[in-house]
C-alpha cells in the first residue's frame, strides 16, 4: 500500500523496472485460501463445440486450433524456417581428456532486411554412435553453469545458446535481434515476441543438429529454466522434432495456470516484460478468464512426447501448485494417446519426483536450476527410449 501511494503521488519519479518489480511482488497473492474459483478451457472440446475423442481429431482439429490461439493471444506469430540460413563451425576441440568434442556453431540468418548471427556450443561424448542431446537457451554465454561432465558421463550431449544473442531481453528490444529481420511481423498485434524469438532460435539450432552425424536427431530434448523454460515449452509445442521438454520453474506464461490468482499475474508479467509476449496478451491483464487458452493447453501441445514440469518450494512467485495443476490438466490429451497420467492427484511433497508419460517434482528450495533438478532430468531421460 505504501509503495503504491508513493508511486501515485510522485509523478516525477520515473517508474523504473525495479520499483515495479517490488510493487507486483509485494501485492501478489500467496495464500491458497484467496485463490478465486476458475474454470479452464476443455482440451478435448473444439472451438465450435465438437468433442475430440480420438488422436486423429486431436491432430487434425484441436491441436492446430490451440496452437493458433496461443499465437494470436499469447506468444505471437513466428516466421517459418528461413530460406537463407547457413551454419558454420567456429571452433572445434577435444575436451575432458579427449573423451568429448566441443564445438561452437554459428547460425547466420539473412532476410531482405539484413542478417543476424547467433552461436551455440555443442559438446558431444565421443563415441562411434550418435548421442541424444539436451538443448537449451542459457543465461550464460558458455556452458559453465551446467553440469557438463555429469551430462556427458550419462551418455548425453549438450548444446546451449546464449539467449540474448538471438533476441535481447529488454523492453523495446524488438527492433533488434532476429525480430528486426521481420519488421512486418512487428506491425501486428500478434507480433513476433521475444519468447517466440527464443523458441524460434531453438528450432534453428535443431535445423543444424538434425544434420550432425554425432547427434541422435530423434532424441533432441529441450531444457529451460524460468523465462527460458517458457520459451522451451513454446518451442516444444510448436516444433514436433523435439523429443521431450524439461521445464524448470517455468511459472507464469510457462506451466502455471494463468487463471489461478497466485504469485505472478498476467498484468505483472506484461508490465515488467512487455517484450516477452505478443501485444494481444495485454488484453487479458486482470481478465484471465477471457483467455481462450490456459497453460495446460500449452503442455497438451507437447503430447504424446514427454513433458517434465518442475517447481521449487520457495518459488511462490512461480506458483508451484499452478504448475502442478497445469500438468494435471494436460493429462486428458496424453490419455487420448493411450498414455498414463501421474499416479497422484495432489501435488507431491518436496523432493519426491513422480514420473509417468509426464513427470513432475517440486524441489525444496528457491527458484533455480539446481543439481537436484539436473539429476532427476538425467535419470528421467534414461527411462525414455
Ligand atoms: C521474473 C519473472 C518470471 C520469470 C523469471 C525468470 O521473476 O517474473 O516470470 O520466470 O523472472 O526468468 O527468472
Amino acid at each position: 500500500m505504501i509503495v503504491l501511494f508513493f508511486a501515485v503521488t510522485t509523478p516525477f519519479v520515473p517508474l523504473i523496472a525495479e520499483s515495479a518489480i517490488e510493487d507486483f511482488k509485494a501485492v501478489a497473492n500467496y495464500d491458497e485460501r484467496n485463490v478465486r474459483p476458475y474454470s479452464l478451457p476443455n482440451p478435448l472440446l473444439s472451438n465450435d463445440g465438437k468433442k475430440i475423442a480420438n488422436v486423429q481429431d486431436w491432430i487434425g482439429i484441436r491441436r492446430p486450433e490451440i496452437l493458433k490461439l496461443f499465437e494470436q493471444n499469447v506468444y505471437g506469430v513466428s516466421p517459418s524456417r528461413p530460406a537463407n540460413m547457413t551454419f558454420s563451425v567456429v571452433t572445434d576441440e577435444m575436451v575432458f581428456a579427449k573423451k568429448a568434442r566441443r564445438r561452437k556453431i554459428k547460425v547466420l540468418v539473412k532476410t531482405s532486411q539484413g542478417s543476424k548471427a547467433f552461436h551455440f556450443e555443442l559438446v558431444t561424448p565421443n563415441p562411434k554412435t550418435p548421442s541424444p542431446v539436451i538443448l537449451g537457451l542459457n543465461f550464460k554465454d558458455d556452458l559453465s553453469n551446467w553440469p557438463l561432465e555429469k551430462i556427458l558421463e550419462r551418455g548425453f550431449g549438450v548444446a546451449g545458446i546464449p539467449y540474448v544473442e538471438i533476441q535481447p531481453d529488454q523492453p523495446d528490444s524488438l527492433s533488434k535481434g532476429v525480430a528486426a529481420l521481420y519488421p512486418e511481423l512487428q506491425q501486428r498485434e500478434d507480433n513476433f515476441s521475444a519468447i517466440s524469438a527464443w523458441a524460434w532460435g531453438l528450432s534453428r539450432a535443431m535445423d543444424y543438429l538434425e544434420t550432425d552425424p554425432q547427434v541422435d536427431r530423434k532424441r533432441v530434448a529441450l531444457i529451460g529454466h524460468s523465462r527460458l523454460a517458457k520459451a522451451a515449452l513454446w518451442a516444444a509445442a510448436r516444433d514436433q522434432r523435439f523429443f521431450l521438454v524439461l521445464a524448470n520453474d517455468s511459472g507464469e506464461g510457462g506451466a502455471a495456470l494463468a487463471r489461478r490468482n497466485f504469485g505472478e499475474t498476467t498484468r505483472a508479467i506484461n508490465t515488467r516484460f512487455p517484450h516477452w509476449f505478443a501485444k494481444t496478451f495485454r488484453r487479458f491483464n486482470d481478465h484471465e478468464a477471457q483467455l481462450p487458452v490456459d497453460q495446460h493447453l500449452l503442455l497438451a501441445l507437447v503430447a504424446p512426447r514427454p513433458v517434465y514440469v518442475t517447481s521449487a518450494s520457495e518459488d511462490l512467485w512461480g506458483d508451484p501448485q499452478g504448475e502442478f495443476l497445469g500438468l494435471k490438466k494436460a493429462e486428458p490429451v496424453y490419455r487420448l494417446f493411450g498414455l498414463q497420467g501421474l499416479s497422484i492427484d495432489r501435488m507431491p511433497v518436496s523432493n519426491s519426483p513422480v514420473w509417468a508419460s509426464v513427470a513432475y517434482h517440486v524441489r525444496r528450495g528457491r527458484h533455480d536450476l539446481a543439481d537436484y533438478d539436473w539429476e532427476q532430468f538425467l535419470k528421467f531421460m534414461k527411462t525414455r527410449k
